[in-house]
């Protein structure tokens, strides 16, 4: 066996997904204004979604989204192989060099030690964009996730090492449609 519970199911995550992204909409829309597809200026919004975790997050999330929007992914690398616990933060793929004055919100799976949020924003904040802000699937209540500022949150979770949904151990387990935790042996 290797599921061992399953904490989040397909239609909590699909509900809650579509509540974030309706949040978002209207702070962009309050933010920068109208940003709809047939709006009348492409508006100055970026999405910077974190690899390879929010995937599935960033998939589902867009499509409630009809704005206009840049997607620049960023390859992130923190959790080598079965490591359960942040080893020290990768960007393992170049910045993009067109976020001057853009409005960016940072997408990730996961607020565990934080230092994946924070080492991309410091180097995002770099390329001098109009304002940057983060969205998490999941955070978990623990205090180093909570210190770093997150302007939305799907879930606050226990801490406890999670799957599916985009999260993965040692690579696997990312299709998975729920997020679960995994039995002792799967984790072996
Ligand atoms: P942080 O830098 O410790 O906040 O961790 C963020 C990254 O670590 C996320 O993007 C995930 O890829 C990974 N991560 C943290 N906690 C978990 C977990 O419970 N399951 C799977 N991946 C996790
Ligand atoms: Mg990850």
């Amino acid at each position: 066996m290797r599921i061992n519970r399953v904490l989040l199911d397909r239609h909590t995550i699909a509900d809650r997904v579509a509540g974030i992204a309706a949040e978002i909409a209207e702070d962009i829309a309050r933010d920068v204004g109208d940003a709809h597809v047939e709006s009348e200026d492409p508006k100055d919004v970026t999405l910077v979604p974190l690899m390879t975790g929010s995937v599935i997050f960033l998939a589902d999330l867009i499509r409630h989204l009809p704005l206009m929007m840049r997607i620049r992914l960023l390859t992130v690398s923190s959790y080598p192989g079965k490591a359960t616990s942040n080893r020290g933060v990768t960007i393992e793929s170049a910045l993009p060099d067109d976020l001057s004055n853009q409005h960016i919100l940072i997408l990730d799976d996961i607020l565990d030690s934080g230092r994946t949020i924070t080492a991309v924003r410091e180097q995002l904040l770099a390329r001098h964009p109009a304002s940057i802000k983060v969205c998490v699937l999941l955070r978990k209540k623990i205090d180093s996730a909570m210190a770093v500022h997150a302007d939305y949150v799907g879930f606050d979770i226990e801490d406890e090492f999670v799957v599916g949904y985009g999260l993965d151990y040692d690579g696997y387990y990312r299709n998975l449609p729920d997020v679960v935790t995994l039995t002792q042996s799967a984790m072996a």
